[in-house]
């Protein structure tokens, strides 16, 4: 999968599917199910490293995770996010973003529109593939007061969204991430823009979709947002499977310990 045959399904479908990858067993699965993007997200800083919100990850702990997702060696097409404030000038960007092709990513991904596209055009320029990410901001959440708000609701928010879209576009960008846009507003951004948009909690006329994984197999129990329906309870499972091991063990009867 290459960001060329990505933005090529904007015209000819199908839907892009896209969801979160940290490690190599879950790169693999992931890869066998046929999903078409896999990205080392920064949200792995809240369901995998315990932190409150992504603003505590750094650029190793994403290298981390993405070597290991890079040793599946998927078919689809890997990439990772830059992580907060490590793109705050256009040459620290690139250098950061050189350290995440290097560790195995196809495509870097940065949150912001037009307040980052020195930094976007730079990436653009060393000859790397980038997805943008417009909406709620994660990595801004603190600003936000920590709540993670739809955007686009207003005029003034829609206006704001279609500026830094346009801006985006003329940074050639492959694609672009929708978080909890109003979804009037992803689909507007999606019919008049060449990148293809994959959304996150943003309704669904997008032209591709993406999840944190944790959150559709409900792997992380504690907090699941309000636009997802897990489609199986692994939490639970795991749950119930420690309860069964540990009541084996209790009667001598474990049967992993022959
Ligand atoms: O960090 C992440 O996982 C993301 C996706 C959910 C879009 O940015």
């Amino acid at each position: 999968m290459t960001p060329d045959a990505i933005r090529a399904r904007k015209r000819t479908g199908p839907p892009v599917a896209a969801l979160t990858a940290y490690d190599y067993p879950m790169a693999r699965l992931l890869d066998e199910a046929g999903v078409d993007v896999l990205l080392v997200g920064d949200s792995l800083g809240m369901v995998v490293l315990g932190h409150p919100d992504t603003t505590h990850v750094k650029m190793e702990d994403i290298e981390h995770h993405l070597r290991a997702a890079a040793r599946a060696r998927p078919r689809a097409l890997l990439g990772a996010d830059l992580p907060y404030r490590s793109y705050e000038t256009p040459v620290q960007a690139v250098a950061n973003a050189r350290r995440l092709i290097a560790a195995g990513a196809a495509f870097v991904k940065a949150e912001g529109g037009a307040e980052i596209l020195p930094q976007i055009k730079a990436i653009r320029d060393a000859g790397i593939p980038f997805m943008g990410h417009l909406g709620m901001l994660p990595q801004h959440v603190l600003e936000e007061g920590g709540k993670y708000r739809i955007k686009g609701k207003d005029e003034a928010g829609r206006a704001k969204l279609l500026a830094d879209a346009a801006a985006l576009a003329g940074a050639d960008v492959f694609a672009v991430v929708l978080e909890l846009v109003a979804p009037p507003v992803a689909a507007e951004i999606t019919r008049n823009f060449p990148f293809v948009t994959i959304g996150i909690g943003s309704g669904p006329d997008c032209d591709g979709q993406i999840l944190v994984t944790h959150d559709l197999v409900g792997a992380f129990p504690w907090f699941t947002p309000r636009f997802v329906q897990p489609a199986i309870k692994t939490a639970e499972q795991v749950r119930e499977a420690l309860k069964q091991w540990k009541a084996g063990l209790a009667s001598r009867q474990d049967k992993t310990a022959a």
